[in-house]
């Protein structure tokens, strides 16, 4: 196993020192002929990798199970309607939000909206995610989530990609509508080309949050997930295998 990931909760530091120095162990046991032991720490080395593997998994569902979650930009809302049809999701703590206004719904995100609304879900159309007070006043949330942020264009905004001043203003927005305690989630397409557009890290520091943390993110685990593209984004799932969820806090 390799122990170079990213640690991402307290735990993980301690079982990658452990992996590692068990490595050591393994190869040394090798080198004295001592083949038993090697073994031996060679099922220690499965163990620790399932460890890891647990330590680092990130649960999407249980992450926002607990607490009022806000959905913005939700495109064709097919996202938040699978959430609501999971039994761990209460759908009377989310508010699904899209920034088209409800005369400019598709066809698609105005059925889904209904259903949503039948699950108990408030659903609110024409919502800025770079200004979210304007809609939801001094609403707070314990979770709040953007998917797949894009503005649809390439034209600069500021002299930089438009992506990161979308993702920039969204998290500025979002941090005044946060609990104490609360989170902000994004997700996106794991590669240097999205890594580069939108500089989560650099928009984090400017909205006052840590940097963020990642975790895989797997569109298959939401049945009924139909990404909705906007102008430029060349259906990002489609067109990509590798996706993650960015994780902001205080
Ligand atoms: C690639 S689509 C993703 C849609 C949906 N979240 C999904 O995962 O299928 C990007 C979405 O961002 C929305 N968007 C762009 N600018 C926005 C803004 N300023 N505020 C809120 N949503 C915005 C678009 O309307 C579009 O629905």
């Amino acid at each position: 196993m390799r122990y170079t990931i990213a640690h991402h909760n307290p735990v993980t530091p301690v079982i990658q020192n452990l992996g590692l120095m068990n490595q050591y162990l393994i190869h040394r046991s090798i080198d004295f002929g001592l083949l038993h032991e090697a073994k031996q720490l060679q099922f220690l080395d499965v163990h620790l990798s399932w460890l890891m593997h647990k330590a680092t998994r990130f649960n999407f569902v249980a992450e926002i199970a607990d607490g009022k979650t806000l959905l913005v930009g939700e495109g064709n809302l097919s996202f938040v309607l699978s959430l609501a049809k999971m039994p761990k999701i209460s759908s009377s703590q989310l508010v699904a939000t899209t920034f088209e206004t409800k005369s400019n719904l598709s066809q698609e995100a105005a059925t889904n909206a209904k259903k949503l609304q039948s699950l108990g879900v408030t659903v609110l159309h024409g919502v800025n995610a770079t200004k979210l007070a304007t809609a939801l006043g001094s609403w707070k949330f314990d979770n709040i989530v953007f998917q797949f942020p894009h503005v649809g264009s390439r034209e600069p905004v500021e002299g930089r990609n438009p992506n990161f001043i979308l993702v920039r203003d969204f998290l500025k927005s979002a941090v005044r509508q946060l609990q104490t305690g609360g989170k902000v989630l994004i997700s996106g397409v794991d590669s240097p080309h999205y890594h580069g557009a939108f500089q989560f890290d650099e928009a984090a520091e400017a909205a006052g949050l840590k940097t963020p943390v990642s975790y895989p993110f797997e569109p298959s685990e939401f049945p009924g997930y139909e990404h909705t593209m906007t102008n430029e984004d060349e259906n990002a799932i489609d067109h990509h295998r590798k996706f993650r969820t960015w994780v902001f806090r205080h």
